[in-house]
């Protein structure tokens, strides 16, 4: 199929947003910008537009999506026994990279959920991505518009990139401002807990849910037979093909200098001292930075036709957590610690 690209200029904006809601309500799938990541979308009523959107990335069937609202009136529609908590969270994160794991209605489609009872829910702050929810009148299921295992698309052209021909349209929207995906708690249990980190920090989260724990998967990897509170964090992802490692300690520039065959993805502040071939992914002390150019970086490691490629970790602070999450899983596992 071509796969249209749909442009959000000043004089295009509106005609490109009914275009994407006609074809959602045809149960096809879109590409959409949102503040996190770009996500590719599709009704999460339709049981057959849902199969699409997993087709397309290749994505595992046990691997469920978040829905994404555009206002409070359509959290009762996809979810209920929604605890009081919940309009708290709302209140102060919506709209913003906060989803939440709760109980679902019949509504959803079976495999938005991939079996389970919940359904993770957040409303994004992108006015493109809330302007195609409102207009098209559904709540949108939507993964981020990867081929699985890849990194997360940050740039309308990562998503071109990785999926066209495979899907219906792509809304060609700006960089998104945070860069990793949106931070996952679920509420559906005795105690909260933090499944994925993301730009709303735990400790920003401890404020309003003093008992939260942070799952295991969140830096540890799964052991088989481990029970995943959330599927998506049992596999493989964001692994550039040259073989990573996270770099842990003091030191990193005397540690890479050593190294043959090797790629530095390194903090500004000490791009100067590494004399190996490398890519700056921010600042050490902003975070958010970090956060912003990680999955970009990660799509350009390949390039250097490396062996390997070392990675400077964050800080597990703040953001530093979320970055941290995700460099793990591209190196899958493999740490060193200079
Ligand atoms: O920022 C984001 O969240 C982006 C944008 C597009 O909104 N979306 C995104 O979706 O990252 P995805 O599919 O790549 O990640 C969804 C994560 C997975 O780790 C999945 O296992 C978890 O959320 N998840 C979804 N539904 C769940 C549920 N019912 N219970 C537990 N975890 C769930
Ligand atoms: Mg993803």
């Amino acid at each position: 199929m071509e796969t249209l690209k749909l442009a959000v200029s000043k004089t295009e904006y509106q005609n490109s947003i009914n275009t994407a809601a006609e074809i959602l309500k045809n149960g096809g799938v879109v590409g959409m910008p949102t503040e996190t990541v770009y996500g590719l979308a599709a009704s999460a009523y339709d049981d057959k537009a849902i199969k699409k959107v997993f087709e397309a990335k290749g994505r595992p069937q046990d691997n469920p999506l978040i829905v994404h609202i555009s206002d409070m009136e359509m959290l009762n529609e996809v979810a209920e026994d929604i605890p009081e908590i919940v309009y708290t969270l709302a209140e102060k994160f919506w709209p913003g990279p906060l989803t939440m794991v709760l109980h679902r209605t019949a509504k959803i489609a079976e495999s938005v959920s991939a079996g389970l009872l919940t359904v993770a829910v957040r409303m994004p702050s992108s006015k493109i991505a809330l302007d195609v929810i409102s207009k098209s009148g559904l709540p949108l299921a939507a993964p981020s518009a990867n081929v699985s295992g890849r990194p997360s698309p940050t740039t309308a052209s990562h998503v071109v990139n990785d999926l066209d021909g495979k899907i219906d349209a792509v809304l060609m929207g700006e960089d998104s401002d945070f860069g990793v995906e949106s931070t996952v708690i679920t509420l559906v249990g005795e105690t909260p807990i933090l499944l994925r980190p993301g730009a709303v920090t735990y400790e920003q989260l401890l404020k309003f849910l003093p008992n939260l724990e942070i799952s295991d998967a969140v830096l540890n990897e799964l052991k088989a037979g481990d029970r995943a509170e959330s599927p998506g964090m049992k596999y493989k992802h964001y692994a550039p093909k040259t073989t990573a490692f996270l770099v842990e300690g003091e030191g990193f520039a005397d540690f890479v200098n050593k190294q043959e065959n090797a790629v530095a993805v390194c903090f500004m502040e000490e791009a100067g001292s590494i004399k190996i071939p490398k890519l700056i992914y921010g600042s050490a002390d902003d975070k958010l930075s970090l956060a912003h150019s990680i999955f970009g970086v990660l799509r350009e490691v390949d390039k250097f036709g490396a062996e390997r490629v070392f990675i400077h970790a964050p800080e597990k602070e703040g953001v530093g957590l979320a970055v941290y999450n995700r460099l793990i899983r591209a190196a899958a596992f493999k740490v060193i610690n200079i």
